[in-house]
């Protein structure tokens, strides 16, 4: 694992953003996974703004995200669907139907899952992956528990997730209690990972996930195997290592 510190968020952004941008002028028919949360955010505001400048092209792009809300349309304004089109894809250049994010409402959301590893695996799978943490170590929705799970799934989230999210709901109880997620082998096809982590919330998960051992307990630690990861952290995130 390569590790960069930052010392602030603004350098966690534009050093995420260099990164991407690197990858889409290499390769401007590239496949990048997306990740929501609020720490992905000043990437995408950077990537905007670049993107603004004409110096980014994401015309070619195709574009698949890790998770969405088990039961919640894309029109509800807390769906990751909404989160994306507002963050980033309304602001740029990329194809609508290149844009994926899974499906909360599919009538057959084990189907859908299997459908969306086979159209990743279409696409040659996923160049660069950005990732965030979650406080118990998740990624994408991969909740701690006893078994790595490889496809895309749904999953139960956990009473710590569903905590941390809430902040984004007018009350607790109306935060889904189910999700469907990219699975670890989805993540650990990537051909490169980025992950960004910022904050004192983040130090235990960041310390798991890599001087841990590698245990589904701590599902980022996975990421331990892959050959290619960069861990993007702030003073605080890193600050158990
Ligand atoms: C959510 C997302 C994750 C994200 C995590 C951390 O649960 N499913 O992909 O990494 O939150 O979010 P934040 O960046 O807001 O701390």
């Amino acid at each position: 694992m390569q590790l960069i510190r930052v010392s602030s968020y603004e350098e966690l952004s534009r050093k995420a953003a260099d990164i991407i941008s690197a990858q889409v002028i290499l390769k401007p028919g590239c496949v990048l996974g997306l990740a929501t949360g609020s720490t992905p955010v000043g990437t995408y505001r950077q990537l905007i703004e670049r993107f603004r400048r004409g110096d980014l092209d994401f015309s070619r792009v195709t574009a698949f995200n890790l998770d969405e809300y088990l039961g919640i349309s894309p029109e509800h304004p807390q769906s990751y669907h909404a989160f994306m089109q507002e963050q980033l894809f309304r602001h740029i250049n990329i194809c609508p139907r290149r844009c994926h994010v899974p499906e909360g409402c599919a009538e057959d959301p084990r189907a859908f899952a299997r459908a969306y590893d086979q159209a990743i695996a279409e696409h040659g799978g996923i160049d660069l992956q950005l990732l965030g943490i979650g406080n118990n170590g998740h990624i994408g929705f991969n909740e701690p528990s006893g078994v790595f799970y490889k496809g895309t799934h749904v999953v139960d989230l956990t009473d710590s997730t569903i905590d941390a999210n809430k902040r984004f709901f007018a009350n607790r109880e109306d935060v889904p209690k189910q999700a469907i997620t990219l699975g670890t082998s989805g993540i650990m096809h990537a051909k490169k990972v980025i992950l960004l982590a910022f904050g004192k919330g983040k130090a235990e998960a960041v310390r798991a996930m890599v001087t841990g051992e590698i245990d589904p307990k701590c599902p980022a630690s996975i990421l331990q195997l892959h050959d290619d990861v960069t861990l993007l952290l702030d003073k605080e995130a890193a600050a158990l290592l």
